[in-house]
């Protein structure tokens, strides 16, 4: 791999701490994602993984650290200053509403009103133009297997629900994407579909920040790997750099690494072009 010259990263995250009475969930943690990556964020049960996306998404507000955006420091307090910021959280807890229909799902919080005085005094529903912008959504993800977005998201399979959940995050996200294990619920198949969308997401210029305990998937799709344990992150390497087997070993502390941890250079995968 050759040396670029480091790129400010994108989204930043320097020294979070989140204590939860006696439990210390973020014990001043770092993150760094750079333009156009897949970053995974890998780590054993507990160590700290959603509570560090949580700081990120404006779900959780972290006790002591900075978050910075393009260099700048930033306050995400609140789910709707993160994505005013741009970025977009899939959450572990899928947060799909089953009774309503796809195309309401992903417009949840940001409908659109009819025309004129039926939307703006009645504050009546678009519900034909959220379909066919859902559809548009859909298709530009490749999400074939969902033919009417006039239905039930309760009566989709955990792969489309998925799918709806990460088409909603790309189509709203202007700067992050992040999945917290968009693929943990799934069987093989649905989370091949899943996997494809991340790196198409990624593809289309979004980066993205993607959970998961799937080391197979981990190596297939990110460009840099986080390992996050005990509350911080412990390194941050490439695919190409480490096998599985050491990357396991260092997530659970039986294998350290000794190379100062993190800020390796931007994606090889953006430098390689
Ligand atoms: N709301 C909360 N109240 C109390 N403790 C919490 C809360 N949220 C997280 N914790 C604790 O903080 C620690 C980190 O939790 P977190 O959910 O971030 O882990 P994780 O890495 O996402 O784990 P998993 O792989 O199981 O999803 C855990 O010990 C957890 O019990
Ligand atoms: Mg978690």
């Amino acid at each position: 791999m050759s040396e670029t010259p480091p790129t400010t990263p994108l989204l930043q995250a320097t020294g979070l701490v989140k204590r939860y009475g006696s439990v210390t969930a973020l014990g001043g943690a770092d993150l760094d994602l750079y333009p156009g990556e897949i970053l995974a964020v890998i780590g054993d049960n507990g160590a700290g993984k959603s509570s560090l996306i949580k700081c990120l998404s404006g779900a959780v507000v972290p006790d002591a650290g900075e978050i910075r955006i393009d260099g700048h420091p930033v306050r995400l307090d609140t789910p709707p200053a993160a994505r005013a910021a741009g970025i977009e959280t899939v959450h572990q807890s899928l947060a799909v509403a089953p009774s309503l229909d796809i195309a309401a799902n992903i417009f949840l919080g940001r409908e659109i009103r009819r025309p004129g005085v039926l939307g703006r005094v009645f504050r009546s529903l678009d519900h034909g133009r959220m379909r066919e912008e859902a559809r548009r959504h859909l298709d530009s993800l490749g999400v074939m297997t969902i033919q009417n977005p006039g239905q039930a998201v309760e009566t989709l399979s955990g792969g489309q629900r998925q799918a709806v959940a990460v088409a909603r995050a790309a189509a709203f996200g202007s700067r992050v994407v992040i999945m917290d294990e968009p693929t943990a619920a799934l069987g093989v198949r649905e989370s091949r579909a899943v996997l494809d969308l991340i790196l198409r997401v990624r593809d289309r210029g979004l980066p993205v920040i993607v959970i998961s305990h799937n080391m197979p998937h981990v190596f297939e799709i990110a460009d840099r790997i986080h390992i996050q344990r005990l509350g911080r992150r412990v390194a941050c390497v490439t695919p190409d750099q480490y096998s599985m087997t050491e990357v396991v070993a260092v997530m659970t502390g039986a294998m350290a690494i000794d190379d100062p941890p993190a800020v390796p250079g931007p994606p090889a995968a953006a430098a390689g072009g």
